[in-house]
């Protein structure tokens, strides 16, 4: 995700831009920039880090300007820095253009023109718009139509804002799947990816649709579709408040981030196609070669690791070591140099995976890192890369990270099973296929939402709560008891159903909530025998399953193993409402950092 502001109008617009970029940090904050005009002509200001940075430049350039686009970003394609950061220009530096979105199509349309002669300077997708607008302008004289030409040659996702030198007080914007929305004020336009940007200014909001083309001057936004029909918009009246609006509307960030979920998982898996070398930069060579992994992570992060060791275990047939961070990071272990060393992390900073890194490193492991944050430090530290592709994880307790880990882990399990020949084709595309669906069942769970509100409204008044999951599904429990621990500070505990018998059963008072994750596959029994033990003993049971259970909250079917993406967006939203119905502050919880830097 990134966050695009425009302004235009009668006004020095400098401040305006400034805090409507900070109104969208939470969108990304790894570099920002601004496009802005003025009487000598297109002026472009970056600055690497918080939007604050850029905002001592435009303060030291004494920028006065009516018409300007800026951008803060969250990178996807090229490392944080200032030559990547938007916006981007042409080859004479008289057009500029923010975006948020992936252009799919962005190499094939670089290397055509690289060959025309444009010269290119980022490692952006985003810097191809700017040159096929200037490619554009020497046959049609027109900025808009220009502007319309080359979005047309864009595949992929797009929020896109562009000025041109020679077009003064003519802003133009395009919209597919990313959101760009337009503020209509009295005498000027504003525009932003979310409504936050320009609340303190107007209200009233034009949502642009997927296809949308508009060009915004001071007094008019016309809008097109890209055959250039006119489009009528609706002109909204938003009745949040900005601080509620920051989030979307949502009243805490982490209940936007677990309804962020389906987008997190489908921009993550469109990075994932079915072919390891594309997906995971890794030789088909080199993984036939891996005769076993080590996956260390922290927290959530660990949780997701752990899952992974099931599901590669499962399908791969190749042993899996995982630990966490803290304490992989002692061993004095001869590793196994044949072992693939895998560190998985939401922030990419975190001190003790850093750590446990580098001594795998240091003992000669290839390493694959698992991230969200592009450019962090434990991928500069890896030899290969994958990110999952979720936007900033603002919230301190993890969610849509922890479900696109867990895609990110599925898909190179199912990759390292068919490479080294353990599933066969027929096998690995049915489960393939199963996998790209992941979105829409996501999308699906989270309708029964105000299901688990219900529950939550039963059981919030308990001060411990347990919860059970096998196989797969272990990890999940604990990622449950987590997540209420760190947001509600109550006492909750994962406990393998098949332990429960061997001790823990004693803690089980009348009326304590034990939730049990139930999946339909090996143990799907058992596990439902366990419900009887602490049912019998007055627990108050909460199923989560993908097959017709009492008194069972159903998550849509999936192959078990694929379960624990559903199946933990319930004990999420369950943490969530009982700790917002005990009065938590959910974002920021006490004693808690988003990124444990220190070991
Ligand atoms: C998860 O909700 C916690 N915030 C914490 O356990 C976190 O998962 C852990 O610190 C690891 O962070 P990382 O994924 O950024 O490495």
């Amino acid at each position: 995700m990134c966050g695009i502001v425009g302004y235009n109008g009668t006004k020095n617009c400098a401040g305006i831009i400034i805090e409507g970029l900070n109104k969208l940090e939470y969108r990304g904050y790894d570099s920002a920039g601004i496009a802005f005009e003025e009487p000598s002509g297109l002026e472009v200001l970056k600055a690497v880090g918080r939007v604050c940075n850029l905002e001592k430049l435009v303060k030291e350039h004494k920028v006065k300007s009516k018409c300007a686009i800026a951008h803060t970003r969250w990178a996807t394609h090229g490392k944080p820095c200032e030559l990547n950061s938007h916006p981007h220009t042409d080859c004479n530096k008289e057009i500029a253009v923010v975006h948020n979105g992936i252009i799919e199509n962005f190499a094939e349309l670089k290397t055509k023109l690289s060959k025309k002669g444009h010269k290119f300077y980022s490692e952006t997708d985003t810097e191809v718009v700017a040159h096929l607008i200037e490619d554009a302008l020497k046959k049609e004289k027109d900025f808009f139509k220009a502007f319309t030409s080359a979005v047309k040659q864009l595949k992929g996702a797009y929020a896109l804002a562009a000025v041109y030198e020679k077009s003064p007080g003519v802003i133009c914007a395009a919209k597919k799947q990313s959101p760009l929305v337009i503020g209509q004020g009295k005498g000027e336009y504003f525009l932003a990816s979310d409504v936050p940007a320009f609340l303190n200014h107007t209200n009233k909001a034009i949502f642009l649709e997927d296809g949308d083309i508009a060009q915004i001057t001071p007094q008019a936004c016309n809008i097109y579709n890209i055959e250039g029909v006119k489009q009528k918009r609706k002109v909204n009246t938003i009745k949040w408040n900005p601080a509620t609006a920051q989030k979307g509307g949502y009243k805490h960030f982490m209940i936007k981030e677990i309804f962020d979920q389906p987008q997190a998982t489908k921009d993550t898996i469109s990075t994932l196609p079915p072919d390891v070398k594309k997906a995971f930069g890794i030789a088909p060579a080199v993984i036939k070669k891996i005769k076993g992994l080590y996956i260390v992570a922290c927290g959530t992060a660990y949780h997701a690791a752990l899952s992974a060791k099931y599901v590669v275990e499962h399908f791969a047939k190749l042993p899996v070591e995982v630990e966490t961070a803290s304490e992989f990071k002692y061993r004095s272990i001869n590793f196994q140099k044949d072992w693939l060393f895998v560190a998985v992390s939401q922030s990419g900073e975190t001190a003790d995976t850093l750590a446990a890194l580098s001594n795998a490193k240091k003992a000669g492991l290839k390493a694959l890192s698992i991230c969200n944050v592009i450019g962090s430090t434990i991928p500069r530290a890896s030899d290969y890369t994958v990110y999952t592709h979720c936007g900033p994880e603002i919230s301190v307790a993890s969610t849509k990270a922890f479900t696109s880990q867990l895609a990110v882990l599925y898909s190179f399990a199912l990759q390292l099973a068919f490479v080294q020949g353990t599933i066969t084709k027929t096998v690995f595309d049915k489960l393939y296929k199963e996998f790209l669906t992941l979105p829409q069942l996501i999308e699906k769970t989270l309708k029964d939402a105000e299901e688990i509100k219900r529950l939550a409204r039963k059981v919030y008044k308990n001060n411990s709560y347990i919860f059970l999951g096998r196989n797969a599904s272990f990890p999940v429990a604990l990622e449950g008891a987590l997540k209420l621990k760190e947001i509600s500070y109550l006492h909750a505990e994962g406990f393998a159903g098949g332990e429960i018998k061997h001790g823990p059963i004693a803690i089980i008072d009348k009326g304590m909530p034990v939730i049990a994750l139930a999946p339909k596959g090996g143990l799907y029994e058992k596990m439902i025998s366990s419900c009887q033990e602490v049912s019998a003993r007055g627990a108050k049971l909460i199923v989560i399953s993908n097959t017709p259970t009492k008194n069972a909250v159903l998550v849509p079917y999936t192959n078990e193993y694929l379960f624990p993406v559903l199946g933990v967006i319930p004990l999420q939203l369950l943490a969530y409402y009982i700790s917002d119905m005990r009065g938590r502050e959910i974002d920021r919880p006490r004693n808690l950092a988003k990124s444990v830097t220190v070991e």
